[in-house]
């Protein structure tokens, strides 16, 4: 069973607009949709979809519309209750492919809620392979909460996957957590380097500047680090070496929720056996799906083309 956490769950609602976005104005939207948000949300339903056990655990009222929405998708979750509303995150997309997205901070959680929480994910794990702690914390929240969570669950034997950026990451990274999923920017600003270098390099295939900064950060972990970089695929880095893997080519719909995608993969291959080559194929082929599809629809196998994956070892 794969468990995720989703500590600042949203609604997220994409418009669509016939022209570009002009300020000011009145625009009239061509199309909407409404989907669950939040990232370990995401990652639990790819996981579903692969016909793996989840369990995703996050904040929200009882009867909040994100609930209806994840009843609707059969996705198997548990909640601390809260009183305010889940937010609801905006993306405008105009025809030309830029999209605009306005993320609301999320519903402030007490330190009542917080404990409840912590004690929610450390009973779900007893029956845990991984629990994944994902995205952003929402405020209220001390920025050292998942290194808290980490100390716990290693307590119980259980490993961590970590994929959140800022404050969050630069506290957990201390907390020794088994996966660690940047993409170049979160990586750079753990490192102190340039994100955009570092993915502009790996698409003309030069990852050496990506796997010297993820080499430091997983000698400072103990455990792997798969840094995603966009169109250029993702970097594994592990003691026992790295690998580079390229994408399948894709028509891009929409790129937001690939990264949670890719986690989810790596996970699913990992729970299957395997060997690190494997697991960073499908995790690259599961991020390449995820952008090939509108929204944060989760990939399902059938949309994976992992033939189309190339992955080299890296010295
Ligand atoms: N243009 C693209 N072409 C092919 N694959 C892509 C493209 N953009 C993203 N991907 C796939 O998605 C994966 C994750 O992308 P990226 O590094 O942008 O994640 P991210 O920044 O963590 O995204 P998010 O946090 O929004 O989910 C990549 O490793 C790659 O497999
Ligand atoms: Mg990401």
């Amino acid at each position: 069973m794969i468990v995720t956490v989703t500590a600042n769950p949203s609604v997220d609602r994409t418009i669509d607009l016939p022209g570009p976005f002009s300020r000011g104005d009145v625009l009239r939207a061509t199309g909407v949709r409404s989907q669950p948000g939040g990232k370990g949300i995401n990652v639990s339903r790819v996981v579903a979809e692969a016909g793996l056990a989840t369990l995703a655990l996050l904040p929200a009222r009882d009867g909040d519309r994100l609930l209806h929405q994840l009843d609707a998708a059969a996705l198997n979750y548990r909640t601390v209750p809260i009183d305010d509303d889940v937010r609801t995150n905006l993306t405008l997309t105009e025809p030309n492919g830029i999209t605009t997205k306005i993320n609301e901070a999320g519903a402030r959680l007490s330190a009542a809620v917080l404990t409840q929480l912590t004690e929610l994910i450390v009973d779900a794990a007893s029956a845990a392979q991984w629990v994944a702690l994902c995205g952003s914390l929402p405020p209220g929240v001390p920025a050292d909460w998942y290194a808290v969570v980490a100390d716990r669950l290693h307590a119980a034997g259980v490993p961590v996957a970590v994929d959140t950026s800022g404050p969050p990451l630069t506290a957990i990274a201390g907390a020794r957590p088994e996966l660690l999923k940047p993409n170049a920017f979160e990586l750079a600003e753990l490192t102190g380097d340039d994100g955009a270098a570092m993915e502009g390099a790996a698409l003309l295939g030069d990852v050496t500047r990506t796997a010297g900064a993820a080499r430091t950060l997983a000698e400072q972990t103990g455990g792997a680090v798969l840094t995603t970089l966009g169109a250029a695929g993702a970097l594994l880095t592990l003691a026992s070496g790295s690998w580079f893997a390229t994408p399948p080519r894709i028509a891009i719909r929409s790129t937001v929720g690939a990264g949670d995608s890719s986690l989810a993969g790596y996970l699913i291959a990992q729970q299957r056996g395997g060997d690190p080559a494997e697991w960073l194929r499908t995790a690259v082929a599961y991020g390449s799906a995820a952008a090939a599809l509108p929204g944060t629809t989760p990939p399902t196998p059938g949309d994976l083309n992992l033939a189309g994956v190339h992955v080299h070892p890296v010295r």
